[in-house]
């Protein structure tokens, strides 16, 4: 099979696409971390250019984490830039998608005369986003629009080395074998514990039925391969006793996770992340009551794993 960088099809009918765009002075800086990068000089509100769009492209292949310091854009903005990489999705929670841009979902804790303005537990557990859809997101991008004064950070785990790293014989456990992921392994739980998971309607829950993925996927750019179970969303391996499932899936999990595969963002005002789901999972590591914290998120359809 071959593998190429594709150029990328746009949806986005905006300024962003305009042909005369002139490049910017950007530079690609490396986190001294397992994953991650920050994009240096790039201002998201102005026009990409074809060649910027490519670096930015190959910089979140090669980092699967890339942060954008004090990007001071509209909701518009971000959906036409998410839009470069793909088509956008639109999360199950419609009722937490900010008004007039239902691709954007709001991640917030805030709530507003008793109703909270978004969904305030996303991230809970570690995750890849949507791989309980039979297409998960290629990538997501957040956007900060309120911060706390201390905690709310988020934390990414590569997947590649977590599969790189696998003792040979959790690597011949898993080859070839499948696991199912579904939207509502946690929900219950989440449910008891906090106002952000309204009770779902049928249309809902019929959006979310259980789908099954590769425990381990080939990365549809770059061949890489990576782990691909997580323990939000993945409740059990296909073919395989129940028991012997869960104490596989646990240990899948705990490797994935481990510290020396993870980046900690900790956000600074108007960082904009937008990150690979099909090379990282990730963990929102919570915020105190007290604390507000809002952000934006876009996610884009990414291929069917394989
Ligand atoms: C998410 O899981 O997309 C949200 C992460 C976060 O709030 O830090």
């Amino acid at each position: 099979m071959i593998f190429s960088i594709v150029t990328i099809q746009t949806a986005a009918p905006t300024s962003a696409l305009t042909a005369t765009a002139a490049d910017q002075s950007i530079e690609i800086r490396p986190f001294d971390a397992p994953l991650g990068a920050e994009v240096i000089g790039l201002d998201l509100t102005r026009p990409l250019s074809p060649a910027d769009f490519a670096r930015i492209h190959r910089a979140h292949l090669d980092h699967h984490v890339l942060v954008f310091r004090d990007q001071r854009i509209t909701p518009d903005e971000q959906v036409a830039f998410s839009r470069r990489f793909g088509p956008l999705q639109i999360h199950v929670l419609h009722q937490f998608g900010l008004t007039g841009y239902p691709e954007v979902l709001i991640v917030s804790n805030i709530v507003e005369n008793g109703q909270p303005i978004g969904l305030g537990d996303a991230g809970h557990f570690w995750h890849s986003d949507l791989s309980y859809k039979d297409k998960p997101s290629l990538g997501s991008m957040l956007h900060a629009q309120e911060l706390p004064a201390i905690g709310g950070d988020t934390l990414f785990a590569n997947q590649h080395l977590a599969w790189d790293s696998l003792p040979a014989h959790l690597k011949r456990a898993v080859e070839g074998r499948v696991a199912e992921h579904t939207y509502l392994a946690k929900y219950a739980e989440l449910q008891k514990r906090s106002p952000w998971r309204p009770n779902l309607s049928a249309e809902q829950i019929a959006q979310v039925r259980a789908v099954t993925h590769p425990i381990v996927r080939t990365h549809p750019e770059t061949g890489r391969r990576a782990l691909f179970v997580s323990e939000h969303f993945t409740t059990r391996v296909i073919g395989m006793p129940e028991d012997e499932s869960r104490a596989l899936l646990a240990e899948l999990f705990a490797h994935g996770t481990q510290p020396g595969f993870v980046y900690r963002h900790r956000w600074q005002a108007r960082d904009m992340v937008f990150w690979d789901n099909r090379s990282v999972m990730h963990l929102a590591a919570g915020t105190p009551d007290d604390q507000r914290r809002k952000l934006y998120r876009t996610t884009i359809e990414g291929d069917v794993p394989f």
